[in-house]
């Protein structure tokens, strides 16, 4: 492509180690796409003719249906995916494929695909996203009246239901995919016209080839627009914290299907046994998501690192963003398939979770909350119930078992109805404040959410 300036080949060598077109011919559509656009605004303004624009057409389709059906030779001497196509064109139909690149730089052009690329790929997730969420919401409804522990700092808390527990993931998820729809706003800029930094001396429409292309508009400056992958670190920092959330659903799947928890099942289809204990049921998918957060981030670090300190404009260093791009395109939306359709799916125990939070004195604030309601300040009552909790362990007993005798030895204002607060669905019930756990309100957030997400 560039001979003309060289005494001498590219050491073959270089030409592997320089070469894109094994990983960016994953945008090969996208490419067509903009190469389509770009050659329709040339024909009306009037930079190609008729002949040339439909040659440029045909061909361009002809090697589209080449790359879907397999025949499409790539070529790593012709280095990535835009001078394989580029090539491949001016093969077919001869000059006219040579007048494609008029007023273009594989510069805008690899920028422009990228973002044709990534935003169709974010709208997958995203639905991705939406199918997961309506699932979240199936299982929250089916789960609403469902009491377990709640935790903190992993130990007993206070009961909840874990319809309630599935809405705070349908939450996460919510600000997950609202970030995803910011990226796409920013992203939504077209390059082409940029040319290789400075702009083109051609008189191109690039408004006529943003609308073509559904962007919003051209990018406003030529040395960023070919420069700049900002808006790729930004879908990596979102699909980091997405998966960052999918890594701590994946912990509790893992805790919860032990069987010291024994809070859930996931569907046997989502597990695998072991090749020396016959016993094991092993919670894979949801450890390998868990591990997989982990290179997410790591594709995030890369990108970030691959942008710092370079000058403007376009660096070769900016070939480097594909893998790391792709990759996480992959893991998320593979994280998300597997999550979307296996914990909707999940079996709760809901014996197993109920005697769980029964045993670990749970309803003791509710207990402290009842003798505010008698008169006590809520820092007497907190001792109060210290006293009775250390009472009950000794006496290897929950709260609710003690007598009402022994109850009133705490604090003489204790009553019969000391007993409501103590049970677990007491407890749930009183908690119908909004955004609260009990099951009137995860009914109430069921709705509201599937509204939300329609
Ligand atoms: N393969 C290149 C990339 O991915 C395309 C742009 C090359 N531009 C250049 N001036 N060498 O970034």
């Amino acid at each position: 492509m560039w001979s003309g300036r060289f005494n001498e080949p590219t050491d073959a060598f270089v030409e592997a180690f320089t070469a894109s077109v094994s990983f960016d011919q994953r945008m090969a559509m996208a490419d067509i796409q903009g190469s389509l656009a770009h050659a329709k605004m040339l024909h009306r303004i009037k930079l190609l003719d008729d002949t040339e624009h439909t040659d440029i057409d045909n061909g361009l389709n002809q090697i589209r249906d080449e790359i879907n059906n397999g025949s499409f030779e790539w070529s790593v001497s012709l280095e990535d995916v835009h001078m394989n196509i580029e090539s491949r064109l001016t093969q077919l139909v001869g000059n006219a494929g040579k007048k494609l690149h008029t007023g273009r730089s594989r510069n805008d052009q690899v920028a422009t695909d990228i973002r044709l690329y990534l935003r169709d790929a974010i709208k997958q997730i995203l639905e991705q996203i939406r199918y997961f969420q309506a699932g979240l919401l199936d299982l929250a409804e089916r789960e609403a009246e469902t009491i377990m522990p709640g935790f903190t700092h992993l130990q007993v808390a206070q009961p909840i239901t874990f319809g309630h527990h599935m809405l705070a993931w349908f939450e996460m998820l919510e600000r997950d995919h609202s970030r995803l729809v910011d990226c796409l706003v920013r992203m939504n800029q077209l390059p082409l016209g940029a040319a290789a930094l400075a702009g083109t001396s051609y008189p191109l429409d690039r408004h006529y080839t943003a609308e073509l292309l559904g962007f919003d508009l051209p990018c406003r400056n030529s040395l960023d627009a070919v420069s700049d992958r900002d808006f790729a670190i930004e879908f990596c920092a979102d699909a980091a914290i997405c998966m960052t959330h999918l890594s701590r659903m994946s912990e509790e799947l893992v805790l919860w299907s032990s069987a010291q928890f024994n809070f859930i099942q996931l569907p046997d289809r989502y597990c695998t046994g072991s090749s020396i204990m016959p016993q094991k049921k092993n919670p894979d998918v949801p450890e390998l998501v868990r591990g997989k957060t982990g290179r997410v981030n790591g594709h995030l670090v890369s990108l970030l690192t691959l942008m710092k300190s370079q000058p403007l404009a376009y660096n070769k260093d900016n070939q480097e963003d594909k893998e790391p791009l792709f990759d996480t395109l992959d893991t998320l939306g593979g994280s998300l398939r597997a999550f979307g359709d296996m914990v909707p799916n999940l079996i709760t125990n809901r014996d197993v979770m109920y005697q769980a939070a029964k045993q670990g004195y749970a309803t003791a604030t509710d207990l402290a909350d009842y003798l505010v309601n008698k008169g006590l300040a809520f820092r007497d009552a907190h001792e109060v119930v210290g006293n009775a909790v250390a009472y009950a362990i000794e006496q290897g007993k929950d709260l609710s078992e003690c007598t009402l005798v022994e109850m009133q030895g705490f604090d003489s204002r204790i009553e019969a109805d000391v007993f409501d607060v103590l049970s677990l669905e007491g407890s749930v019930n009183a908690r119908s404040i909004v955004g609260g756990t009990a099951p009137d309100q995860v009914y109430l957030q069921v709705e509201a959410g599937r509204k939300l997400i329609s």
